[in-house]
């Protein structure tokens, strides 16, 4: 399945937060490369190098740190492969421009999530759900097209769910503990956050809710059929670094033993671990059963941040059972899930 030759990629609002971690997520992948930048005429015509405040770990690739910043316009030069994560303010516009001119966005902004004929990708629950796309290309005459990855808050609770869908989710309550990072650089006030816990996130509780319903909904042939579940979100800004705590109440159709959702958990396996995706964790959903497990600190960055853990699972008085998850909201809930959904649509022949 390995391309013969590594695809070239570009990154639409490279010169961000969530831009640089595209870049440092793409380093040393097998199947593509980024020979391409864009971002606003703050940057184009500047080295990378000179556009860009690098605020992550580790130096910026020197590869990466020569190549010259583009205007978000499509032209010859760009990859037909784009990768976004340009401001939100100006995704719409810019991500139609390409896939109207033949490129396929994949996108992190929450600009098109919701938009019927678009894709909302989890690769390990909902990868039939890119049969969206001809659609798509057919009712807007597109020969490119757009995917997207949903909120970093809603990965880390869908990718918790959908071991139990099979049991038939009827409710559940979610409340978040979710880190600076992601809101962006600088983020929120020092003065603000340290010791302190921010009950607000504009626009979170109903992005979980809804994007949850379709990302675990049906394909029913020409739309996707939201997942008939109640969704309540409560979300909350908190002083750790890197990684979406949420803890989660749940009531389910049919009543299975404790062990039965464990094992469901662990033994939990879709299409990117059957396809060998290389950015893939060979195991999506791990169970912990250290009762003080996940932690942000302990926890978030293993398995390259792409997995979810869960843990404390046990009965709940009001639904039937409550428990922890975590994910990497800047990895799995943002540059990972969308280079994820970019080898699984490689892997579907959508980028032929
Ligand atoms: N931060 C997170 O953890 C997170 C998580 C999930 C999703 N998101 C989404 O990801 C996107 C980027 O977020 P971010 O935190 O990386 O924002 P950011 O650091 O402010 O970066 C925004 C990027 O968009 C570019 N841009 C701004 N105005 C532009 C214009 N008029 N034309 C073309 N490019 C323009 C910027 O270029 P310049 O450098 O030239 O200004 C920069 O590359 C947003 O849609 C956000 O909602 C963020």
């Amino acid at each position: 399945m390995n391309p013969s030759q590594k695809i070239e990629v570009g990154v639409l609002g490279g010169t961000g937060m969530v831009g640089q971690h595209f870049i440092r997520f793409l380093r040393n992948h097998p199947w593509f490369e980024v020979t391409w930048v864009g971002a606003s005429d703050r940057s184009a015509g500047k080295k990378y190098s000179e556009a860009t405040a690098w605020r992550l770990d580790g130096m910026m690739p020197e590869r990466i740190a020569n190549l010259t910043v583009q205007d978000c316009k499509p032209s010859n030069h760009a990859p037909r492969l784009m990768f976004s994560a340009t401001d939100a303010s100006v995704a719409t516009e810019i991500e139609r421009a390409f896939a109207e001119a033949g490129h396929i966005v994949v996108s992190n902004s929450k600009n098109h999530r919701m938009e019927p004929d678009v894709p909302l990708l989890v690769p390990e629950i909902n990868a039939d759900h890119l049969k969206l796309i001809p659609l798509q290309q057919r009712k807007r005459g597109w020969k490119g097209q757009i995917a997207t990855n949903p909120n970093c808050s809603t990965v880390v609770l869908t990718m918790a769910l959908a071991p139990l869908k099979q049991f038939g989710i009827a409710k559940v309550i979610v409340t978040t503990m979710q880190a600076i990072s992601g809101a962006g650089y600088p983020g929120v006030a020092s003065m603000d956050i340290n010791g302190n816990v921010i009950p607000y996130i504009s626009g979170e509780e109903e992005k979980m809710q809804q994007e949850t319903q379709k990302i675990l909904g049906q394909f029913q042939g020409d739309h996707i059929e939201p997942l008939p579940a109640k969704v309540s979100a409560h979300c909350n800004r908190v002083a750790v670094t890197d990684g979406h705590t949420i803890t989660v109440s749940i009531e389910l159709m049919r009543k299975p033993s404790e062990p039965e959702l464990i094992d469901a958990i662990n033994q939990y396996r879709a299409v990117p671990q059957q396809r060998n995706l290389p950015s893939a964790p060979s195991q999506p959903v791990i169970y912990l059963t250290d009762p003080a497990r996940p932690q942000p600190r302990r926890d978030v960055e293993r398995e390259n941040g792409m997995a979810v853990f869960v843990g404390r699972l046990r009965g709940c008085p009001v639904l039937d059972y409550k428990f922890i998850a975590l994910g990497h909201n800047t990895v799995r809930g943002a540059a990972g899930a969308a280079v994820l959904n970019a080898e699984l649509m490689y892997s579907e022949g959508l980028l032929d």
